[in-house]
């Protein structure tokens, strides 16, 4: 959800500013100086500040420089009797807008109406990062990606994580004619179970406990740009059937309302997993499925293309000396242990590694700096030792305690190695933290971790304690 920032001393305006990002479903906050501002700021980074031109502590518009990502933010000044020269100063040091008061309300909800549109298209997200690769099967991929881009056909993409399927779907977005148009991407597995439809569709004031305010789902937000739906199989099954319906007629309704509304979105949909698989279970809908399987691509694991990894690394070291001014490089020994290596959590893998390898390095990246290659990265040959007799709800929660461990506590890592959704992962361990609100889960503390589970080590679990056999 977009968030705005009010910072004012004039309180009937910054009701007013409140009032109009609550209809617009977004969140707000008011503060009366620059100092409350600047800790706003830090707490929760705003797509929009409206800044009155002057405070009793500073400018409005010195919170310009405040936070530092590379992120901006959309800046609007409010001054009661504008001058000429201060507009144009206003401009000069970056606001995006002034608005005169009394407030223009109708402006105001332009303006957060189409903060979506404004905040994707100036966060650089789809356009600025680019897909790179000089092997066969990327180029392939590229002249497909270049076919299907400015149509609107729907794309499935499929591929291991960490193979760029996010950045696949940026390009097309950025390729097609919606590029000014928001890019809204869902993660179909990471949402919560009970507020995903909600999420999707939107809801009326009142519709549900809770509900105390209208709220636009994803398909309004995104209306003229591409919605992403991402791990699309973790979307749960009765909401596939929805999904579906909105796809084939183009209309949907806010949750409690009966008027419906004309789509104008893309889908892109992507996931990780084997729909087919995922069908035989049960788990993707057939129908969906078909829908979604317009224009499938497939993209192949970084281990399957050599040719990119030098290409890749020498990208990500790039941009790091670029981003700190240094001049680091790569030597051919490393390059070489680079390109043998299978790389199981493809393009992103590789980019931690090359960003820890750079961290450790002074002027030349060697190969003793790329080792060891840390445990999750090579296939797990950790062994849990469990009894005959052990109930299989023991079994499984050990699995998962293990998996998490040797994951070093990254749940989209572990819900991968067990096969499993992140979702059912998360209600997992909470069910898990619940029934066994006193069992210690197995703990290691990070400095002794390397020490105690390496490759081929044999892990024992007795009483949810790790120990080494
Ligand atoms: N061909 C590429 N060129 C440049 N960068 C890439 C490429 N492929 C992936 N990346 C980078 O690798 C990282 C992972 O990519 P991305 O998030 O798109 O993967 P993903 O397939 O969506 O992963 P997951 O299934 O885990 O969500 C990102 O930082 C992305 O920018
Ligand atoms: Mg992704």
């Amino acid at each position: 959800m977009s968030h705005v920032l009010i910072v004012d001393e004039d309180s009937v305006s910054s009701h007013l500013l409140r009032e109009a990002a609550r209809e617009e479903g977004l969140s707000s906050v008011m503060v009366t100086s620059i100092r409350q501002a600047s800790m706003q700021i830090s707490l929760q980074r705003p797509d929009i500040i409206f800044t009155a031109h002057h405070l009793s502590d500073g400018a409005g518009l010195s919170l310009l420089d405040t936070g530092g990502d590379s992120r901006r933010i959309i800046m609007i000044t409010m001054m009661a009797e504008p001058s000429v020269d201060a507009v144009i100063d206003a401009w000069r040091l970056g606001a995006t807008d002034c608005l005169t008061k009394p407030l223009d309300l109708p402006r105001v909800r332009r303006w957060l109406r189409e903060l979506p549109v404004a905040a994707t298209d100036i966060s650089g997200q789809p356009s600025s990062a680019s897909l790179l690769g000089t092997s066969a099967a990327m180029k392939t991929l590229s002249e497909h990606i270049n076919r299907v881009a400015p149509t609107d056909a729907t794309v499935l993409l499929l591929g291991e994580s960490g193979t760029g399927k996010e950045l696949v779907a940026q390009t097309i977005h950025a390729q097609s004619s919606r590029h000014r148009q928001p890019f809204i991407p869902i993660n179909c597995g990471a949402i919560s179970p009970q507020l995903i439809e909600s999420e999707i569709f939107g809801h009326e004031r009142g519709s549900f406990t809770g509900a105390d305010r209208q709220h636009k789902g994803y398909f309004e937000r995104a209306c003229g740009g591409t919605l992403f739906l991402d791990e699309v199989i973790e979307m749960p099954v009765d909401l596939q059937v929805k999904l579906l319906r909105v796809l084939e007629t183009g209309v949907f309704m806010r949750i409690g309302s009966h008027q419906s509304l004309s789509t104008n979105v893309r889908i892109i949909a992507a996931s990780n997993r084997d729909p087919e698989k995922a069908i035989a279970e049960g788990r993707l809908r057939l129908d969906l499925f078909h829908r979604l399987n317009v224009f499938p691509l497939r993209i192949p694991p970084l281990g399957d293309r050599e040719q990119d990894i030098e290409l890749l690394a020498c990208h990500f070291l790039d941009e790091l000396n670029a981003t700190h001014g240094t001049a680091k490089t790569l030597s051919d020994s490393a390059m070489s242990v680079l390109r043998t290596h299978h790389w199981p959590g493809n393009v992103r893998e590789l980019r931690n590694f090359i960003q820890r390898a750079y961290i450790l390095s002074d002027k030349t990246i060697d190969p003793q700096l790329l080792e060891p290659i840390p445990a999750y990265c090579r296939t797990s040959s950790l062994t849990l030792s469990i009894p005959v007799g052990t109930s299989l709800a023991d079994v499984d929660r050990k699995l998962i305690f293990a998996t998490m461990e040797l994951c070093g506590g990254v749940k989209k890592r572990a819900a991968d190695l067990l096969g499993i959704s992140l979702k059912t992962l998360y209600n997992r361990l909470e069910e898990y933290g619940r029934h066994e609100k006193n069992m210690v889960p197995p703990k290691i503390s990070a400095h002794r971790m390397p020490a105690l589970i390496k490759q081929g080590d044999r892990v024992r679990i007795a009483n949810g304690i790790f120990s080494p056999m």
